[in-house]
């Protein structure tokens, strides 16, 4: 078996040495731009450039390093249509993102920002607390990483909702579905978490019409990709008082541009997409397992779905 890798991280050698590790008869090329490699059965990549897409029509399977399919669904057409596309299935990022949206939960439910700006003045005074009955938390996108944020905050005994594509039915979760679910969805919902993949469909989906229709004093935690946020109606809202503050761990640039205005806003709290990164050898257990079993003609989960985006 030969595998064609690509990645602009500088870690390649790590990655070749666990995929030899895992697949020890395996042949691992490393793509580089301008040099032919001999043809290959997989590639595995994450934000390759244009210039690879020729070499990504000549394998039986594409594998994504990343959960999000978007960067090489960006290229449309050019995308081999017939070569599968199978995209990373949790692979130890669910228990990242339910670390990092449970922190972000009670951050803002137990007032930490609030108690923080106190402690920064010498303020000693405890804080009404809010009622978590008025803190139902809404969860858009309820697939691999949905589902496990959902199950963590399930453990503090939010009201818990969730929004989806198709109807799913979870206990303890009032689930909305469509187009036709949305704005009941975000009507009752005070913290909403985004964690849905980035379609034609979901691209600016959270823009100031819908966000306005969250409860007053919402808080919003988008850890999916900074495309679904309308950014400035995020901060018109935030300024009128009807959105409390957000935490966004992705943004339409990255890196976020020094002069972008997130920055000056306190109530914005940012960090550099990193709510779940991609686990090296996690990761490469995951592909090696799914290359094993397609070359043995089983199926595997995870392809993505080209027509749905995701
Ligand atoms: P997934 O398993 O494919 O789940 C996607 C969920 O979104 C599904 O529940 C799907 O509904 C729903 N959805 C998709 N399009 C929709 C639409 N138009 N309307 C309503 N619901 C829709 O994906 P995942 O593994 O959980 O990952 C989700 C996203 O997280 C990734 O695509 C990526 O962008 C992001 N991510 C970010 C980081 C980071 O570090 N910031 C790390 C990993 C992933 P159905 O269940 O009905 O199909
Ligand atoms: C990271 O953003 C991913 O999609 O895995």
């Amino acid at each position: 078996m030969r595998i064609l890798l690509q990645r602009s991280d500088g870690k390649e050698a790590a990655w070749i040495a666990d995929f030899k590790d895992l697949l020890p008869d395996a042949e691992i090329v490393f793509w580089r731009e301008g040099e032919a490699a001999a043809p290959c059965d997989y590639a595995v990549v994450w934000q390759p450039p244009a210039a690879m897409l020729p070499e990504l029509g000549c394998v039986k399977a594409i594998f994504n390093t990343g959960a999000g399919v978007d960067a090489l669904l960006k290229f449309g057409d050019a995308l081999p249509a017939h070569v599968p596309l199978v995209r990373l299935d949790d692979a130890g990022m669910g228990v990242q993102m339910a670390e990092y949206v449970s922190h972000a939960v009670l951050r803002h439910f137990r007032r930490f920002d609030d108690y923080e700006a106190q402690g920064r003045a010498g303020i000693w005074q405890p804080l009404p607390a809010f009622d978590k009955m008025d803190f139902p938390v809404g969860v858009l996108g309820m697939g691999v990483l949905g589902t496990r944020v959902l199950q963590a905050l399930a453990q503090f005994e939010f009201p818990l909702r969730g929004w989806s594509r198709s109807q799913k039915h979870i206990d303890g979760v009032a689930c909305f579905a469509g187009e036709e679910g949305l704005d009941a969805f975000l009507r009752g919902t005070r913290l909403l978490v985004c964690m849905l993949p980035l379609t034609p469909d979901t691209h600016n989906l959270l823009d100031r019409a819908r966000l306005s229709m969250l409860l007053p004093g919402a808080y919003v935690i988008n850890v999916a990709r900074g495309a679904h946020l309308a950014e400035p109606d995020l901060l018109t809202l935030i300024r009128s008082g009807h959105i409390a503050g957000a935490t966004l761990d992705v943004f339409r640039n990255e890196p976020l541009p020094q002069q972008h205005p997130f920055w000056q806003e306190p109530r914005i709290t940012i960090t550099p997409h990193i709510s779940a990164a991609t686990l090296r050898r996690e990761s490469v257990a995951q592909i090696a397992a799914k290359m094993r079993r397609l070359h043995a003609g089983e199926v595997v989960a995870g392809i993505v779905n080209r027509s749905q985006g995701y």
